[in-house]
């Protein structure tokens, strides 16, 4: 989520280093640090809270001098606020050994008690921070240890995910990379090697690089690079030439930050529930808001707030929230809610959902929530945000920075913490511990049938393109889909700027189907569950007024072709679950068809990421 380079080679490594790590701050950034080799055997370190500009501000005309050998870093906070002591890179005791991580050490806190016992002592709240001292203990243990070999045990102990960039003082001449579900690559120079998040931080100097694959870490000197894996098994990797620009190479060499982001879906539901399910037990651990739990399992209601995506999003967990946390839900437009004279009763619980966690009239219904002593819960994105200080406990998604205007990965990644949140009160409640593994077996599961879906794009996109001449869609879906159909609408209307309306498919009857003709096509979402048949009845009703219907179903329903030819197979999974597949052709069918009509898919006319004015 975050950016690293790092530099061994024939240059002073500090000018490398920020021009590489400046070229990452699309990324994402809080905060920025460095540390430099010096030829007096110490790194030098520097951070600063901010931008990259604000680190350079504190350079002076000696750091440039330093040595040879740097890593450099720009923070996206996931653990400890935003400050310069949790600024990477972070160090041990003896200031020796100097990393940056990117990613989330899952069991950082088993760690950091025992190593505070045998008297480590710690300088940030970062989970980042506890590696470089399980390392240094490694090292203190048994002092013969290579560095590289301390890494390799330390890293063998943790859960978790990292990109790592390593220095150590005593052995300036070797810089150490390791990855393990955050993306590393090396770019490969004559007599010097850069480490970076992405191919935009080492195009610069070279266009030969290295992919670590996951478990993996490398060993570089300015001449030369070793490959291995956890257990030491040599792999020799071939360097590829890359193609790209630096700005292809920010959008991992997609034309637009909207389809990476929804090419990186599976990833980031990946990142929103790894460690947060205990499967044999059926529980659910969410950290930022473990201190609360008593206070949920006395809850009496849950009242949910959010604008566009985000109330989307909500909405979907109200249905997931009363069918199986089984508690009663109202969801709200916080744009309304902050107007209206909301009753609070004893009991309730106010939780807001927001991607930036500073959308104005978000941030205003939380506010009046709080005003009348209500407990306040965020489900947010982004680290440190207003609204993740002002709630009382909140999830963060850990999905990364969203750069498109269009929320995409951060939807689907909403959906799936409103479902953990619901099997947590569902099993605080009457949930059996048998349905909390199935629900959690199969978000599980999600990553792996998203893919499937990401895979028909191409046929997404020629369905995109017959559809161009037409200027007004119905989206129709019911129960957990109608959230969907609204959020299939909405995204075709901010990034093509046609006439989309989302509609609960039951009410079709009650207005909307006058506007069907052959002129007006509906897209229903239709998967095999407990509403089907009645989907079923509904796309006849269209079907009989001679509109055009592009349909959602599920893998196998071959019946369905009967209706229409246009059909998007999704893989067959729990009914509560389906928002999260059956959202991702409508994401891409909305992608395909703003660029077949030309527009700035990335940014909208009209719109901003956040929107922090009412
Ligand atoms: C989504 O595609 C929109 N751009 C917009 O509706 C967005 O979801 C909304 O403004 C809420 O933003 P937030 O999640 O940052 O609070
Ligand atoms: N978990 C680390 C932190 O909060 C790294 C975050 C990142 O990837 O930037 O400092």
């Amino acid at each position: 989520m975050c950016g690293i380079v790092g530099y061994i080679g024939k240059q002073k490594a500090l000018p490398v280093l920020i021009d590489g790590i400046k070229s990452l701050e699309y990324r994402g950034y809080d905060s920025a640090g460095f540390a430099v080799s010096t030829a007096g055997g110490v790194v030098k370190s520097k951070k600063a809270v901010g931008r990259v500009s604000n680190l350079e501000l504190k350079i002076e005309e000696k750091d440039i001098r330093h040595g040879n050998a740097g890593i450099c870093h720009t923070r996206w906070a996931t653990h400890g606020g935003v400050t310069e002591e949790n600024a990477h890179p972070h160090s041990d005791c003896k200031g020796e050994l100097w990393l940056c991580h990117n990613g989330i050490i899952e069991n950082y806190k088993d760690f950091k008690s025992d190593l505070a016992r045998r008297g480590h002592t710690f300088k940030s709240e970062t989970d980042s921070e506890v590696l470089a001292h399980l390392i240094e203990e490694f090292k203190t243990q048994d002092p013969a240890l290579a560095t590289e070999e301390a890494v390799r045990l330390a890293l063998l102990s943790v859960r978790g995910t990292y990109g790592l960039a390593l220095l150590d003082s005593k052995n300036p001449g070797t810089l150490i990379a390791a990855r393990n579900f955050s993306p590393l690559l090396i770019g490969v120079g004559d007599g010097e090697y850069i480490i970076a998040s992405d191919a935009s931080a080492v195009l610069k100097h070279t266009k030969n690089v290295v992919y670590l694959d996951d478990g993996e870490m490398a060993v570089l000197t300015p001449k030369s690079h070793k490959i291995f894996d956890l257990k030491r098994n040599t792999i020799n990797r071939k360097s590829e030439e890359l193609t790209w620009d630096i700005e292809e190479a920010q959008k991992g060499g997609n034309p637009h930050f909207m389809l990476k982001e929804i090419l990186e879906e599976p990833e980031a539901i990946e990142n929103s529930i790894r460690g947060r399910i205990v499967a044999k037990e059926g529980l659910i651990k969410l950290g930022g808001i473990l201190a609360v739990e008593e206070k949920l399992r006395n809850a009496k209601r849950i009242l949910i707030a959010g604008c566009g995506t985000a109330y989307l999003a909500g909405k979907v967990g109200e249905y997931m929230l009363e069918e199986y946390g089984g508690i009663p839900v109202k969801i709200e437009l916080a744009s309304e809610f902050r107007y209206r004279k909301p009753i609070f009763r004893e009991g309730d619980v106010m939780l807001v959902v927001s991607q930036s966690g500073e959308t104005a009239d978000t941030l205003a219904a939380l506010a009046e929530a709080k005003q009348k002593g209500v407990l306040s819960l965020g489900i947010v994105n982004v680290v440190g945000s207003t609204i993740a200080r002002q709630t009382d406990a909140g999830v963060y998604q850990h999905v990364g920075p969203e750069i498109g205007v269009a929320s995409t990965k951060a939807f689907t990644s909403q959906v799936a913490i409103l479902a953990l949140l619901s099997v947590m009160l569902g099993r605080q409640r009457d949930m059996s511990v048998v349905m909390a593994r199935r629900i959690t077996e199969e978000l599980s599961r999600i990553p792996e049938l998203m893919k499937k879906i990401i895979k028909q794009s191409e046929a997404i996109k020629k369905l995109a393109k017959k559809y161009q001449p037409y200027r007004d869609f119905l989206f129709l879906g019911r129960k957990y889909n109608y959230p969907v159909a609204l959020e299939g609408a909405l995204k075709l209307k901010e990034i093509s700027y046609v006439h989309a309306e989302g509609f609960s498919a039951g009410e079709m009857k009650h207005g909307p189907i006058a506007m069907i003709d052959k002129s007006f096509p509906s897209i229903c979402i239709a998967p095999s569950d407990s509403v089907y048949e009645k989907m079923v009845s509904n796309m006849e009703e269209i079907k009989a007024r001679s509109g055009p219907i592009i349909v959602i179903a599920t893998e196998g329903n071959k019946k369905i072709e009967e209706i229409t030819k246009d059909v998007i197979y999704i893989p067959k999974t729990l009914e509560m679950l389906t928002p999260l597949l059956a959202v991702v052709p409508l994401q891409l069918f909305a992608y395909h068809f703003g660029v077949l009509r030309g527009l700035d898919v990335d940014k909208p006319r009209n719109l901003a990421k956040s929107v922090t004015v009412e």
